[in-house]
């Protein structure tokens, strides 16, 4: 009891002192003078540290779906066709699981769970992702196996842990609905839809799912009070040595490259080698696809495999570099063991800065595009 008294006081002094020093060193930065570097128009402002190997893309505005203005009758036609494919869950054969079951326009085009479940309530092994800005991307996946929307289509129509349906069965199920006829009529001047049709009018709707303009889009612009003081610092240090832009720059904040941040299980039952599976390259054992950071911070959880769901806890490991065990025994000579990113290094960034930078991500996150289910047809 003794020792306790003593020992109590001497330990609230010590957590006291030690938060004071803390706070000294946490010390926020001049804010006018931050402010100053880009409350001016992009091509004026301090140049992003990258690394001498990364080209990179400056940021934008968000830009627009291409497909948005075009107006052909017969491209609208096929994009309305295929907004009723992708909210239909006949293309399954259970009649239960339709695209939007897992890519829900109310929660950002995905489906909020760690890793996605499909027909009879099977999981999948990765995380469904955002189809929001996917008309950006060149390779699609985690591990960029499909190389365009269309060649993509017909895979989780197929795969036994989604939609679980064969190709032809899928087809039949959806060509005996009366209701589709004028719709595909309208798109394809033909009775009966074909599975190129289907994977193009899939695709062409896709192509118009855009992510909302946020915040950041309006500082972009010139509306400089869009971002709060600890908002611009954290867009600076995204930039500087939180080293973020790295990876995650262009204006969607992804460079359509893989890196392998040190996540692919390797050597265990739950493996996931990423672009590996798809290159055969030792290089790209555990290497994944850069996620955008548009809407980031209300797409949770986060990765490929959904592994983290708190933001704080996520910028933690980026400070620590992503810290791996260290490799040993077999390891050293596994000519397949893979190597972590070079671009992944500690940083030195205290708790007010990884505050300042998720601030930011929230500043690039915003509600969806509200997007009404449309009817289904009979
Ligand atoms: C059971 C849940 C589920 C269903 C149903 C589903 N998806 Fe997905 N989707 C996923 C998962 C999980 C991934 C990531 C898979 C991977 O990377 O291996 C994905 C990836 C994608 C991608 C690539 C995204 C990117 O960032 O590269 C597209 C495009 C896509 N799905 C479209 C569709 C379409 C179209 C349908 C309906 C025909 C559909 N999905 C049905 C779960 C689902
Ligand atoms: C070496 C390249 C690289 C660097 C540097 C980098 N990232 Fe990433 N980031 C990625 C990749 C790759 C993924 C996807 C990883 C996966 O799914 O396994 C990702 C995913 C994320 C995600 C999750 C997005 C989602 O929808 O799942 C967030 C948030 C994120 N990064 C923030 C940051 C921040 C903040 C920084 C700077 C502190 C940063 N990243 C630095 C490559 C990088």
């Amino acid at each position: 009891m003794k020792k306790i008294k003593v020992l109590l006081p001497l330990f609230i002094a010590i957590v006291l002192l030690s938060s004071f020093f803390a706070s000294s060193e946490d010390e926020p930065p001049d804010f006018t003078w931050l402010r100053s570097l880009y409350e001016r128009p992009l091509n004026e402002w301090p140049k992003a540290d990258v690394d001498a190997q990364v080209d990179y893309v400056e940021w934008a505005p968000l830009p627009a779906p291409p497909i948005w203005s075009d107006k052909d009758p017969q491209t609208q036609a096929k994009l309305q066709l295929g907004k009723r494919l992708f909210f239909d869950p006949r293309l399954s054969a259970s009649k239960q699981i339709s695209c939007s079951s897992c890519h829900d326009p109310d929660m950002h085009w995905a489906d909020g769970r760690k890793r996605a479940i499909g027909e009879s309530h099977r999981q999948g092994r990765r995380h469904s992702p955002s189809l929001q800005n996917i008309w950006s991307q060149k390779l699609l996946f985690w591990d960029g196996r499909a190389a365009s929307l269309e060649a993509q289509a017909h895979s989780p129509i197929e795969d036994p842990n989604e939609m679980n349906t064969p190709m032809p069965v899928a087809l039949a199920q959806i060509n005996q609905i009366a209701g589709y006829r004028s719709y595909i009529r309208a798109a394809f001047g033909a009775e009966q839809l074909h599975a190129a049709q289907l994977e193009e009018a899939l695709a062409l709707f896709e192509r118009s799912i855009s992510s909302n303009i946020t915040r950041f889009d309006n500082f972009l612009k010139g509306r400089y009070r869009a971002l709060s003081d600890q908002q611009v610092w954290g867009l600076h240090l995204f930039r500087t040595k939180a080293r973020c832009f790295n990876c995650h720059n262009g204006p969607f904040f992804q460079d359509g490259k893989f890196h392998n941040l040190g996540f692919s299980n390797y050597g265990k039952a739950n493996a996931d080698l990423g672009r590996y599976e798809v290159t055969g390259k030792k290089e790209d054992v555990g290497a994944f696809k850069t996620a955008s950071l548009r809407d980031a911070a209300r797409t949770f959880p986060w990765f490929h495999d959904g592994r983290f769901s708190d933001l704080s806890m996520l910028l933690n490991q980026y400070t620590a570099g992503m810290p791996q065990p260290k490799a040993r025994g077999s390891m050293l000579t596994d000519s397949l063991y893979p190597a972590q990113s070079v671009l992944l290094k500690p940083l030195q960034i205290n708790l007010a800065e990884r505050e300042a930078i998720i601030r930011f991500l929230e500043a690039l996150s915003t509600q969806p595009i509200t997007v009404e289910r449309p009817n289904l047809p009979n």
